[in-house]
């Protein structure tokens, strides 16, 4: 699975820019942590440049395109941490958990080198943004991959979870990110974004939206949020003190 955004994450630089209102909701979650570790670091987006962070990353793709003012990477796994016990004040990560093999393994490695709030921006797989009616595989792909959110007490102990709404404008373009941009799900290179559309046969769904775009149905099913700023999409920031 980690080797999977060799192959897949070759444009991830580009099309999943940082959002500086989402950044804003994950470094105040980290409170007052001088030291941070980012698992599943990526490119490095989110990494503060206020903290001294340090990150984790399997696939050499996402860490070659870690730009110079990055932080220092090691290419490792969330399950096997090359660190020692309380090494970080804090550690995030995010958009992650649901590539690890073994989601326990890896929550109990951040826990074991954090001293304080362990920090995840996760998708709740109970959750139905517009896109899963056309895309209905998408609802079975994410029930397989993303943790039920009843999970992460069970792993962690007490969370606090919140909701993570999506600006209509939203710099990262992550799989629901386009809520009020559906045009940008007919375009292949902004797919190439998300994971999951490697993951699932998208061809019919995709099919059935362009139609629905151009014959004005779209609009007529959804056309209130063109009105909205923001989206539930099912973003959730996790955070355990
Ligand atoms: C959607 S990207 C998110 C990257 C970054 N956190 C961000 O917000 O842009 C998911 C990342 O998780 C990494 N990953 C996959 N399996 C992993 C594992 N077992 N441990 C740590 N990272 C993993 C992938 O290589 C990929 O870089």
């Amino acid at each position: 699975m980690a080797a999977r955004y060799d192959s897949i994450g070759l444009n991830y630089a580009q099309l999943r820019k940082p959002d500086p209102r989402l950044g804003a909701v994950i470094h105040a979650a980290l409170g007052q942590a001088q030291t941070v570790l980012n698992v599943g670091a990526g490119a490095g987006s989110y990494e503060p440049s206020d903290r001294q962070v340090a990150a984790v990353e399997p696939s050499l793709a996402m860490i070659r395109q870690r730009g110079p003012s990055a932080a220092p990477v090691l290419q490792a796994l969330a399950e096997r941490l090359p660190f020692g016990g309380g090494t970080f004040d804090a550690s995030m990560a995010i958009l992650t958990i649901h590539h690890w093999t073994d989601k326990a393994a890896g929550l109990r490695e951040m826990r074991r080198v954090t001293r304080g709030p362990i920090v995840l921006l996760t998708f709740d797989p109970c959750h139905r943004p517009w896109l899963t009616a056309y895309l209905p595989e998408l609802t079975v792909l994410d029930a397989v991959q993303a943790p039920a959110m009843p999970d992460y007490e069970r792993w962690l102990g007490a969370v606090k979870v919140s909701t993570v709404l999506v600006p209509h404008d939203c710099s990262d373009g992550f799989l629901y990110a386009y809520w009020r941009r559906p045009e940008a799900y007919l375009d292949a290179r902004m797919r190439s974004g998300s994971s999951s559309f490697s993951a699932i046969d998208a061809t019919a769904g995709l099919e059935k939206l362009k139609q629905d775009i151009a014959t004005g149905e779209w609009e007529r099913r959804y056309g209130e949020l063109l009105t909205q700023d923001t989206y539930d999409a099912g973003y959730r920031l996790v955070v355990a003190q």
